[in-house]
């Protein structure tokens, strides 16, 4: 099926009977394997942003940690809230989003804008974000090109998506989700000066992603001291979740590095490679796999936070 024979495909909410993350204050490693339950931390402090259009990038510099599917079952479910979303692109890879899900260019324009048109001045954001397959989602793809960002660092690289975003007129949406490549190099820092929030996934079984993130906490610092004081860690995702000890002592570790974040298992599923291979986002190839609900509930808690 080609892009534009693909069918347009309505998100719609969970059901409420589903297996869905408990919320909790704090984070549990002291019950037995068997009794623990994984839960989604949401400190009492914690608040979603209150502004009509909110921004929201999601980073680590480490690759393969599941920044994108994040990014796309966070979208979704932020539309299936009745949302409209914009994903942007900021991954020069190839098989990144743009590849993943469905976009409808329209029929016999050859010339397709992208991500880097936009930080080359070429067009502006709105004339680069297209509809995708997914009702209420739209997607501002890229190509390998963008890797040109980071090798020609156009004039105000790092403020052009904070330009666009913010100073260059509303396009009329709720949310706009930055992905970024698995770099700390212009890209993201450019999403990070964009943004107000930052989700940081980290894998859940890796003991090394906790040096990682230190790294990224010290570029979100600077960015945050010098660019943009608005910004914050809003969200660690444990992605690729089993309740094994080391899952939960990377848990626990994070929600004592991260306390005003939320900290939200992903739990693991074996879905995500044939719903990539089927050009489907997890949430519409396998609606019931808990890592959907998980998703499901992060995005729910980011827009409307919890009364504790
Ligand atoms: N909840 C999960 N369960 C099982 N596997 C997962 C889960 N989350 C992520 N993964 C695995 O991680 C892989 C990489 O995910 P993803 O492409 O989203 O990472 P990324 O951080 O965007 O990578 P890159 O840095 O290359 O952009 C997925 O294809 C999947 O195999
Ligand atoms: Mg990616």
């Amino acid at each position: 099926m080609n892009e534009t024979q693909a069918q347009t495909v309505q998100v719609s909410r969970l059901s409420d009977d589903l297996a869905f993350l408990d919320i909790v204050t704090e984070w549990d490693i002291t019950s037995g394997y068997h009794q623990w339950k994984p839960g989604m931390v949401v400190p009492r402090t914690f608040m979603s942003r209150d502004t009509l259009h909110r921004v929201y990038a999601v980073a680590n510099q480490k690759g393969g940690v599941g920044k994108t599917l994040t990014a796309l079952e966070l979208a979704l479910a932020m539309v299936a809230r009745g949302k409209r979303v914009r994903l942007i692109d900021a991954d020069p890879q190839v098989a990144s989003l743009s590849s993943w899900i469905p976009v409808f260019y329209p029929e016999g324009v050859t010339d397709r804008r992208s991500l880097t048109d936009v930080y080359f001045d070429r067009c502006t954001l709105a004339e680069a974000t297209y509809p995708t397959a997914y009702a209420g989602l739209y997607l501002v793809p890229s190509f390998p090109d963008l890797a040109t960002v980071e090798g020609d660092r156009p004039t105000g690289a790092e403020t052009c998506l904070r330009y666009h975003l913010w100073d260059a007129g509303n396009d009329d949406f709720d949310v706009t989700i930055i992905d970024s490549g698995p770099s700390l190099g212009s890209l993201t820092v450019s999403a990070l000066v964009a943004a107000q929030d930052v989700i940081i996934p980290v894998q859940a079984g890796s003991g090394l992603d906790i040096e990682g993130a230190a790294a990224l906490y010290q570029t979100i610092n600077t960015v945050t001291t010098r660019m943009n004081r608005d910004l914050r860690v809003a969200a660690i995702i444990l992605t690729d979740f089993t309740r094994s000890k080391l899952a939960r002592t990377i848990g626990a570790e994070m929600a004592k590095a991260f306390p005003e974040s939320l900290i939200v298992p992903t739990r693991t599923c074996i879905e995500i490679g044939n719903a990539q291979l089927e050009k489907k986002a997890l949430r519409q190839h396998t609606p019931d796999a808990t890592t959907v609900l998980d998703y499901d509930r992060a995005a729910g808690v980011l827009l409307n936070g919890v009364t504790h």
